[in-house]
């Protein structure tokens, strides 16, 4: 009711088979339950490795009980929750941008989307296709895929581990209410000297106009292990045909995509947030991720939600890897948690944060300095809304 919509009985063992009930949060009134948070436990990449994350998700407080301080308990409780189990990381998709900054979530993974005009599209070079491509029945896509996607998320940070349940009951499930008019859900994989590189999970909408086909071709996910897969499988997308619109959805905003294509413009690109995570163990996330020089930082972090995390942490990076202490005297860098974890998966610099007026620079240069230790090669990337 929170959301507007319901929830099937057929679907229901679904939802039993990947959530983890003990992480179930309900605020009742009376007897009448009128809220709920949940988590998932999952495993996150970050820049150099992975390590625990909750995903939070399912959050919803009815309308007849909203703005009376429910969902600030639900958060209390339930980061109080992650604190305790260890989980130095929470993070979710917000259904509203400005709901969760007051409670330390920062923007860290930027998403794009696609409106593109089919027709338009011409690759660079190469421009014969190569490798082979294959439909795959949903049955047997959770045979393929798992590969694939693992060696894509182990390179990107932002993206989380899948257990078997979550690809039968979410990512490879096709339940016919939730098709919103379009067609079933495909499978395509593309092979590369025989082994299975990339794929798609996609649906087509079709439509007509005056006998011209006008239809379009829903993304679900589209990934590959190289960059000769990447470009095979977008080949194949983009060749379907009856289609004159190719729609994705939570894309990389450094997507390959952009340096493959002639025109680039017809693909009608638009960025959004993404991906928000919250760092719930300050010093446990910053020692787990890499960085990319040997140099010290002394930050000055406000928390006002979870006031462990605030003060003044000396960040000292070596060989051996990082260490983070507690620190006194004046501190290089200000700034808040929130604005912090927009820096931890590399969405953004502390130099974009200074540009916006989000981070103070109390010691020369360290803005630059910063931006030297937290630096990384890609964007993140959450391709899964959850
Ligand atoms: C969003 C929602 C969970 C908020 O619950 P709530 O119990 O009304 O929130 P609270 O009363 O605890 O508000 C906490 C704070 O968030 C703010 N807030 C709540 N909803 C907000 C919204 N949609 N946009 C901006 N701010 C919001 C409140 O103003 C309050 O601010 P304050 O701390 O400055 O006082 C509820 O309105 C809801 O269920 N919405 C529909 C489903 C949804 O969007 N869920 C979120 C999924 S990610």
């Amino acid at each position: 009711a929170a959301f507007g919509g319901e929830i099937k009985e057929e679907d229901i063992p679904r939802w039993r088979s990947v959530f983890d009930l003990d992480r179930l949060i309900w605020a009742f009134d009376g007897e009448l339950p009128v809220a709920t948070a949940a988590a998932h436990t999952f495993q996150l990449t970050v820049p150099g490795g992975e390590l625990p994350a909750a995903g939070v998700t399912f959050v919803g407080v009815l309308p007849s009980h909203r703005r009376r301080g429910i969902l600030r308990q639900l958060m209390r409780h339930q980061l109080d929750d992650v604190r305790g189990r260890g989980e130095p990381l929470a993070i979710l998709w917000a259904s509203e941008a400005p709901i969760y900054g007051r409670f330390g979530y920062g923007l860290a993974a930027r998403a794009m989307f696609m409106d593109a005009e089919r027709s338009s599209v011409s690759f660079r070079a190469p421009s014969r296709p190569t490798g082979s491509v294959r439909l795959v029945p949903l049955e047997e896509a959770g045979g393929v895929l798992p590969d694939i996607y693992d060696r894509v998320r182990r390179e990107t940070p932002g993206m989380f581990g899948r257990t078997e349940a979550w690809w039968s009951a979410l990512r490879l499930a096709d339940p016919e209410h939730e098709r919103r008019g379009g067609g079933p859900l495909f499978c395509s994989v593309i092979d590369l000297d025989g082994s299975p590189e990339a794929y798609a999970l996609y649906r087509l909408e079709g439509s007509w106009e005056g006998g011209i086909p006008r239809g379009k071709l829903q993304i679900r996910e589209a990934l590959g292990t190289t960059p000769e897969a990447t470009r095979e499988i977008w080949r194949f997308l983009f060749g379907v045909d009856l289609v004159e619109r190719v729609k994705g959805w939570a894309l990389p905003v450094d997507h390959p995509l952009q340096l493959m294509l002639a025109d680039t413009r017809r693909l009608h690109l638009t960025v959004g947030d993404g991906l928000w995570l919250r760092l719930v163990d300050l010093p446990a996330a910053l020692r787990a991720r890499s960085y990319a020089e040997h140099a010290s930082l002394v930050l000055g972090v406000d928390d006002a939600f979870c006031e462990w995390n605030t003060g003044t942490w000396r960040l000292d990076v070596a060989a051996a890897g990082a260490e983070v202490t507690r620190a006194n005297g004046e501190p290089d860098l200000r700034l808040t948690i929130e604005d912090l974890a927009s820096t931890y998966l590399g969405a953004f610099t502390f130099a974009d944060l200074a540009r916006a007026g989000r981070v103070e620079e109390t010691t020369e240069g360290a803005i630059a300095r910063a931006d030297e230790l937290f630096r990384t090669s890609r964007a993140p990337w959450c391709p899964e809304v959850f």
